[in-house]
């Protein structure tokens, strides 16, 4: 099979924000305690922080990390994780029918933050609680000292304003499931009193306020569109969330149907990215539509915080969930094992993320550590990278840059989420600063390798510096503590530049990344 293509150095759609690459850190299972936190582990710092999974953290260069929920802070009183550590209370987190001591607050976090270089983004509880909480946890994080609530920070050994800019006004209001559920008309109300009064205090601070939790809500597109209409012009982004499942092979898998029926429901698995590149255009229209119904003359972007595969823990998640075990602190719950299947997903769908640069300002991987994540440790023992750690990696570290509008010409396949879905999914970013160009391309085909032959127009093209590929005989092939390395990218051989074009060959089912220097 065969692909042609164009990237023009200046048919450019935007350039990226860093933040596209942001994760998301919730008090879930052992996302905190055994994940970031674990005083009695070997490679522990002196704030408990394992320095095994912060050195993983460093290495992705997460530009922004959202915390602490997620379902989580729709119960939370943010005032139990401040203070001397042995006074906090433990509390019944009613999401996830688990217990939580407190051990990691805010500045914990924020340590945590400073120590793996990354900036971090606060959720504020607007299910269980309201307008004033979420005034005095702004002025706690950001006020001066002089003031009640400065003060009290600084007494809890923090001077300075830990200077956070981001806070969502809740998390997926919109949701049945969630403590404090809300009308759109009753949350756009709240949202926008919220808004106003944080800006009151600082008008620079950047407000994310809640959109669908998944385009299959019942309230979608509505939603969106009744919320902006409270708040348009006091919020800068609307949040997102979409997570991805083989939901078909989860029922095949078990009833050992053939290979023909498994590769079906992977075409259909990896097409999902065609309904986020639809959900984020439509919210995208109704931004547009507001703004122009306003007259306004202010811009509000998608903070898409929440993305990625979640349903290989489901089942096993119930008994917890359901309540059936009481309120155990820490259990093991959405502990996705990804599988290399799930490294081709996480290649499309950061790919539609960097192909709507231009409105996609925020991205959070959900999770980071253990829950939904690419990284995994065990209690007193290893951290490792899980299979999807590698795309995600190799985006955030190399994916900065300016998005260009590829014209790609491929052979497509009719799947249930849209029709001739191109077998290969591609993007590209130019690092005009660093002199780079790089592409991010999947082949979704299960048996045949794709030529793919990108003319660079534009650009003085050098040499390809790099090509990552990753491969696998077994689409279920995953990362485990046992077998760490056995989803690994390598060094990919035959990449090359001639003539203008860039030319490469991809096998089937695979993830890769090549690099040209510009
Ligand atoms: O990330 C797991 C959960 O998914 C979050 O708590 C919630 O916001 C979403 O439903």
């Amino acid at each position: 099979m065969r692909a042609t293509g164009a990237a023009h150095k200046d048919f450019t759609i935007a350039r990226i924000d860093d933040r596209l690459y942001g994760a998301f850190l919730e008090h879930l299972g052992r996302a905190i305690y055994s994940g970031i936190y674990e005083p009695d582990h070997p490679s522990a710092d002196g704030n408990g922080m394992r320095g095994d999974v912060a050195q993983l953290v460093r290495d992705l260069n997460v530009p922004i990390v959202r915390y602490p929920g997620g379902n989580f802070v729709s119960a939370y009183n943010w005032e139990d994780g401040i203070g001397p550590r042995a006074e906090r209370p433990t509390r019944l987190d009613l999401a996830w029918h688990t217990s939580d001591s407190n051990a990691v607050g805010v500045h914990e976090f924020a340590d945590w933050c400073e120590t793996v270089g990354t900036e971090m983004m606060l959720a504020i509880n607007l299910g269980s609680r309201g307008l004033d909480e979420a005034r005095q946890f702004v002025e706690y994080v950001n006020g001066p000292t002089g003031s009640y609530w400065g003060d009290l920070r600084a007494k809890h050994g923090r001077a300075a304003p830990f200077g956070v800019r981001h806070w969502c006004l809740g998390n997926e209001m919109d949701g049945p499931w969630q403590v404090g559920h809300k009308t759109a008309d009753e949350y756009g109300r709240l949202a926008s009193e919220v808004a106003k009064t944080l800006r009151a205090f600082d008008r620079s601070l950047e407000l994310i306020v809640c959109g669908s939790s998944n385009a299959d809500m019942k309230t979608y597109p509505e939603w969106e569109r009744i919320v902006l209409d409270h708040t348009y012009e006091s919020v800068d982004h609307i949040s997102l969330h979409m997570y991805f499942a083989n939901r078909e092979n989860e029922t095949a898998l078990a009833a050992g149907a053939g290979e023909e029926t498994l590769a079906r429901n992977t075409a259909n698995y990896l097409a999902l990215n065609e309904k986020l590149d639809r959900y984020i255009a439509t919210v995208q229209s109704t931004i547009n539509y507001t703004k122009a119904n306003k007259r306004s003359k202010h811009d509000v972007f998608i903070s898409f915080d929440e993305w990625n595969v979640w349903y290989h823990s489901r089942q096993q998640d119930r008994a917890i969930l359901d309540g059936n075990k009481g309120w155990p602190h820490a259990p093991r719950l959405l502990e996705d094992i990804y599988n290399f299947e799930d490294v081709l997903q996480v290649g499309c769908i950061l790919n539609t993320f960097i192909r709507h640069a231009d409105v996609v300002r925020i991205a959070c991987i959900a999770q980071l550590v253990n829950v939904i994540a690419p990284i995994m440790t065990e209690p007193g023992g290893d951290a490792w990278r899980q299979t999807i750690y590698y795309p995600y990696y190799f985006a955030s570290v190399f994916g900065r840059g300016t998005a260009l509008q590829l014209q790609v010409n491929a052979p497509g396949y009719d799947s249930l989420h849209g029709d001739n879905v191109p077998y290969v999914d591609i993007s590209a970013v130019h690092d005009a600063e660093g002199g780079t160009l790089t592409f991010f391309a999947v082949n979704r085909h299960a048996t045949e390798k794709l030529d793919v032959k990108v003319a660079l127009q534009g650009f003085e093209a050098g040499t390809v510096i790099d090509h990552r590929v990753m491969t696998h005989a077994d689409l279920r092939a995953t990362n485990t503590l046992g077998a760490q390395r056995n989803v690994t990218p390598r060094k990919g051989r035959g990449a090359r530049v001639a003539d203008g074009d860039l030319r490469v060959s991809m096998p089937p089912y695979s993830y890769q990344m090549i690099r040209v220097a510009v």
